[in-house]
């Protein structure tokens, strides 16, 4: 008999197989969480690995060469994504955004989102399919991702200056390449399309103006998100955090602007448009307003693993029943199980002691290892 090699990387962070309880959890689209919180988004990361080095994602000094990343074979398979997809929707999932890592570096992408694409909730509908994604193969790729039938695009870019974004993605990639991945998923359709700027006080502060005068009176919104302390490599540091107040202060003193009603419960960003009539900015304020409330997000890691929140530091090993031989039924009583279980509000308990502390041993998750 072979023995079966456990890779040392799918042990980085804590995991639990995931129990299946006695009494079914059906998928009917209503299950809820300890807090009432309904299950409607699902993160899904594709790749752990990243092509920049974000100083507050992946900095160089702890991704270095040495680094190891989850090997390919720890991977779930497109097929084994598609089907836990499937379960998630059945649960009440309307919304699926592909992360990274750089979710585009994952070969045949296009492959998973055609399988994706075909997804149905169960009224029939297509869902809303995204990704996540810092543009540097979007140039490339837009117009294959649009027949594949992704929807849209979000794109990091934290500055204009060429200077301070080669700073900031720490490889010296220019910032003339994530303008021209834009434009190109401009052309393909992959709207509407959001730009999500990380404010880091004292880094790219001052490119907050510049940002909004480039993409004012275009149809891409831009949005503003506090520095988060998520993970344990970046160093945060309080004194970093530009308050999103004070960035629409700034913003303010420029160009007037009035507040518009969520698209939706649950949503990460304060929505605000230009007065004069020439667009919209958002603001996703983590550390200064949570907005635990109505957090409806699942996030699956890229060798299968259920994380409830951003800032968790264990996971839920779904690929151990995947590859278990558990049937569709089974898996799908054991996501809605761990789901009635959630209570998880990290952003709004900040600075207070947890209610569910880490796990002996267990690390909270990177970013780059759950996405956005
Ligand atoms: P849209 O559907 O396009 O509005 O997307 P979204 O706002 O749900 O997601 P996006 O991935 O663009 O999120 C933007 C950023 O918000 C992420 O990169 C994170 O920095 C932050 N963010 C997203 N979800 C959460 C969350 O559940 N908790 C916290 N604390 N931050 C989040
Ligand atoms: N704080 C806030 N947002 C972050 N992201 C990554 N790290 C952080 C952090 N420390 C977000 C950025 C990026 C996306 C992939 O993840 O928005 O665009
Ligand atoms: Fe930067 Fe996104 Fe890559 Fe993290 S995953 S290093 S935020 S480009
Ligand atoms: Fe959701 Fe956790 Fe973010 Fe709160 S901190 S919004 S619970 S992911």
């Amino acid at each position: 008999m072979t023995e079966r090699v456990i890779p040392l990387a799918d042990h980085r962070y804590a995991s639990i197989v995931p129990l299946v309880p006695a009494r079914p959890v059906v998928a009917d689209g209503l299950v809820a969480d300890r807090l009432g919180r309904p299950l409607h988004d699902l993160r899904i990361s594709v790749t752990d690995r990243c092509n920049f080095r974000c100083s507050y994602c992946m900095p160089k000094e702890v991704f270095d060469k040495s680094y190891t990343f989850l090997p390919h074979a720890s991977l779930l398979s497109f097929e084994e994504i598609t089907r836990v997809a499937r379960l998630f929707v059945a649960h009440g999932v309307r919304k699926i955004r592909l992360t990274g890592g750089e979710p585009l570096l994952r070969k045949n992408l296009e492959v998973l989102i055609e399988m994706l694409a075909g997804l149905r909730t169960d009224h029939g509908e297509p869902l809303d399919l995204t990704l996540t994604t810092n543009a540097s193969l979007l140039a490339r790729k837009a117009a294959a991702l649009k027949a594949a039938g992704l929807k849209r695009v979000t794109v990091s870019l934290d500055g204009l200056d060429d200077a301070v974004f080669r700073r900031m993605n720490d490889v010296d990639f220019p910032v003339s390449e994530v303008l021209r991945g834009l434009d190109a998923a401009m052309e393909a359709g992959l709207g509407p399309i959001k730009v999500n700027m990380v404010v880091k006080r004292g880094t790219n502060d001052h490119e907050i103006l510049p940002m909004a005068r480039h993409f004012r009176g275009t149809p891409i919104v831009l949005r503003f998100i506090e520095y988060m302390d998520v993970g344990a490599t970046n160093a945060w540091r309080m004194d970093e955090v530009l308050p999103s107040a004070e960035v629409r202060r700034r913003l303010q003193a420029e160009f007037p602007l009035e507040p518009l009603d969520p698209a939706a419960p649950g949503e990460t960003a304060e929505r605000w448009r230009y007065v004069d009539g020439r667009g919209e900015v958002g603001f996703i304020s983590s550390v200064t307003q949570a907005f635990c409330r109505d957090c409806s997000r699942a996030r699956l890691s890229t060798e299968g693993k259920l994380y409830l929140c951003l800032f968790a530091s264990r996971g839920y090993d779904l690929r151990a029943l995947l590859r278990g031989g558990a049937s569709d039924d089974a898996i799908a009583s054991a996501i809605g199980h761990i789901w009635q279980q959630r209570d998880d509000r990290y952003s709004e308990r900040r600075g207070q002691p947890q209610p569910s502390p880490p796990v002996q041993g267990g690390r909270r998750i990177e970013m780059h290892y759950i996405g956005g």
